[in-house]
């Protein structure tokens, strides 16, 4: 079945539906789902929800543009949630400069901090990257998260930035940019990375498929990242579902 490795359904765009939704996925075809922290409030509702669905997993971690709000305590704490028995990730953590917010050495800062944590309790890290390329390979390289091991999500550079991250041992995240019709640098990452590295996300409620491009996302559009990922590689739809589930237990320690 698919594995959705990024997504946010605490966020406030599923208020209305969550529950009713959430209950529709199994027949959808959609196995499992890890709800990813992006903030101290988001790790938090982001525990509940694993805690209440068997089928929903949880990591624990600050996104860089959230990062002003961390502090030693904090970090305690989110150490401490790395401690429950449904996380199985340090995430989403990083650097953002598309944003630029908070100043870059705070988000490196934290960063690192975050890798850290990652490596004391051995748990993977999945990595939001954006515009900041050469720094977020330095802090990678630098703090070894390669032991670590993990996920760059919402993959966004080229071949060979892809080729970096691929020979540490990460994995790459894909979603619904592989089906827009400027995704020409992703497709051919998707055509050149090997397929047993290869992981579907969603980022829901964001990045929604074409012809669903702008509404709000969720877990069972991923068929149209599937169907796409599937006519790159020329291999069968359910050979994608199968590999890119295998991938997510691996690299998620669920096997
Ligand atoms: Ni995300």
């Amino acid at each position: 079945m698919i594995f959705d490795t990024h997504a946010h359904y605490d966020d406030d765009a599923f208020q209305e539906d969550r529950e009713e939704l959430l209950a529709g996925l199994e027949a959808a075809g959609i196995g499992t789902v890890v709800n990813i922290g992006a903030s101290i409030a988001s790790t938090r509702t982001t525990i509940e929800l694993a805690e209440q669905y068997p089928f929903i997993y949880a990591a624990a971690g600050v996104h860089p543009s959230e990062t002003a709000e961390l502090d030693e305590e904090k970090m305690s704490w989110l150490e401490e949630m790395c401690a429950r028995p449904k996380t199985v990730a340090v995430g989403e953590i990083g650097l953002d400069y598309h944003w630029d917010e908070p100043e870059r050495e705070v988000q490196k800062r934290w960063f690192r901090e975050q890798i850290r944590l990652a490596l004391r309790v051995k748990l993977p890290i999945v990595v939001h990257s954006r515009d900041a390329a050469r720094d977020t390979l330095d802090i990678i390289k630098e703090e070894k998260a390669a032991e670590a091991g993990g996920v760059i999500h919402c993959f966004s550079y080229g071949v060979e930035v892809a080729r970096e991250y691929l020979d540490m041992g990460f994995y790459l995240g894909v979603g619904g940019v592989l089906t827009f019709k400027n995704a020409k640098k992703l497709r051919e990452v998707v055509a050149y990375m090997p397929m047993d590295r290869l992981l579907l996300e969603t980022d829901c409620p964001y990045m929604a498929p074409t012809p669903h491009r702008g509404e709000r996302n969720s877990s069972l559009y991923l068929p149209l990242v599937v169907k796409a990922v599937s006519e790159i590689k020329g291999i069968p739809e359910e050979e994608v579902i199968a590999a890119t589930e295998a991938n997510a237990r691996r690299m998620y320690r669920l096997v």
